[in-house]
């Protein structure tokens, strides 16, 4: 979710304006979700390194995503969506870290979507986590393989996302779901978050739809004389 800020310096207002209306667009694009049949959302919120702004907007940023858990959680859990939040919980206040083990434990049973709060998330953070949870749990290195890394993520019975969506025209993975990334389809789009709708999310879920994924391999025969060659 990319240009808050920009979104509120437009209208001459702090950044923390933009935040508020971001928190809009989620509550749209979870709607839209369960309109069109997508059983998880991801919003990478807050990042390890979004620390480094002013203390300020970090301030404002906190008491929002605490604000908004605590008067959206009822509502959600009548949608019936489970919610749980990805990232380090140090460094989180325990004021937070109470609030989100509630949201989390009162919706876990919810089987209507699932959305999936990045906060003081950052994909390499998760990765030293989950090889720390391998030394912990003594693993030998031959018993070390792809599943043993995954089922060490911070929510290890997601899927990896099919589709990444970065809104505000910016071109990068900012440390986002690293190893659940590895096959997912990327789109930019121009549109800053705050004004991110669902019409930008069916066009966007219609580009995905338009893309042949090949995970590696090759589907399809192209050629009647390539698939004989193949065969
Ligand atoms: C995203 O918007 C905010 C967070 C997810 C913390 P930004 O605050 O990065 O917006 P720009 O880049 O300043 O426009
Ligand atoms: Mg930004």
């Amino acid at each position: 979710m990319d240009g808050n800020g920009r979104w509120a310096r437009r209208r001459g207002r702090p950044a923390s304006f933009g935040h508020r209306a971001g928190v809009r667009a989620i509550k749209r694009t979870l709607e839209g979700c369960e309109q069109l049949g997508v059983d998880v959302l991801s919003v990478y919120a807050f990042s390890t390194e979004n620390w480094t702004r002013p203390r300020a907007e970090v301030r404002a940023l906190m008491r929002l995503f605490h604000e908004t858990m605590q008067r959206e959680i009822d509502e959600m859990h009548r949608r019936g969506v489970r919610i749980v939040v990805s990232g380090r919980r140090d460094g989180l206040s325990s004021r937070m870290r109470d609030r989100i083990e509630q949201a989390v434990a009162r919706t876990a049973n919810n089987t209507n979507g699932v959305l999936n709060v990045c906060l003081n998330y950052g994909g390499r953070a998760e990765l030293v986590d989950a090889v720390r949870r391998v030394v912990h749990d003594h693993l030998a290195p031959q018993q070390i393989d792809e599943s043993a890394i995954a089922q060490r993520l911070y929510v290890p019975d997601l899927p990896d996302p099919d589709l990444i969506i970065r809104t505000a025209g910016e071109s990068r993975v900012s440390n986002f779901l690293l190893w659940q990334s590895a096959y997912a389809e990327m789109l930019v789009t121009e549109t800053l978050w705050p004004d991110f709708d669902i019409e930008d999310l069916k066009a966007a879920i219609a580009e995905f739809n338009s893309r042949t994924r090949r995970f590696g391999g090759r589907p399809e025969v192209e050629s009647p004389a390539a698939g004989a060659a193949s065969r």
